[in-house]
């Protein structure tokens, strides 16, 4: 199975947690989202990262490739989304570029796995939240970034039991 990971990320922390998922996919390839975008319909499978900025906006990697993704032929085709986020700094927007990514991907038609569970989480609203439940998996490297390695080793396990 080929298996995509495309991040956006300005200091570092979303290449970080996209290099991390890629080694529980034996050989996944991990590129920025402006260097991949025409590559979506490429793999198998797709793990799509980015940033939030700004008040709820994505990362500026994702400003042109979100369109290509939303155009891409991804019908039926897994896609899982991350994104990092501050829950503190930001309550109100807290990983809102996670949402867009999923609804892009959707709008392509992708079958959306790897919603994740919200209740360990300080924010008052999220372009990401689907009742108690995020469209993927939330980090937050500014609060809870001790909890970041384990949430990735059991997100990236339950993608793989969601694909099986
Ligand atoms: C100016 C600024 C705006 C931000 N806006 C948001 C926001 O609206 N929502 C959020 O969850 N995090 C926000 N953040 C936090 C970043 O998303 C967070 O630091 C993230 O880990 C950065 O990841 P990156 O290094 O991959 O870009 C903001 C940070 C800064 C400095």
């Amino acid at each position: 199975m080929k298996v995509g990971i495309f991040y956006g990320s300005t200091t570092g922390n979303t290449e970080q947690a996209a290099h991390k998922m890629a080694a529980y996919f034996p050989q996944a390839e991990v590129m920025s989202a402006a260097d991949g975008s025409d590559l979506f319909a490429d793999y198998d499978l797709l793990i799509l990262g980015s940033s939030t900025w700004g008040l709820g906006d994505l990362q500026d990697d994702w400003d042109a490739a979100i369109n290509k993704l939303r155009a891409s032929q991804l019908s039926g085709k897994p896609v899982a989304v991350f994104g990092l986020g501050d829950q503190s700094g930001y309550p109100d927007t807290f990983v809102d570029a996670m949402g867009a990514l999923s609804q892009a991907a959707q709008a392509a038609g992708a079958h959306l796995v790897g919603a994740w569970p919200a209740q360990d989480y300080d924010c008052l609203a999220s372009a990401a939240l689907d009742g108690d439940h995020f469209c993927g998996l939330a980090l937050d490297e500014e609060n809870q970034g001790n909890l970041s390695d384990e949430r990735i080793k059991l997100w990236c396990t339950q993608i793989a039991n969601e694909i099986a």
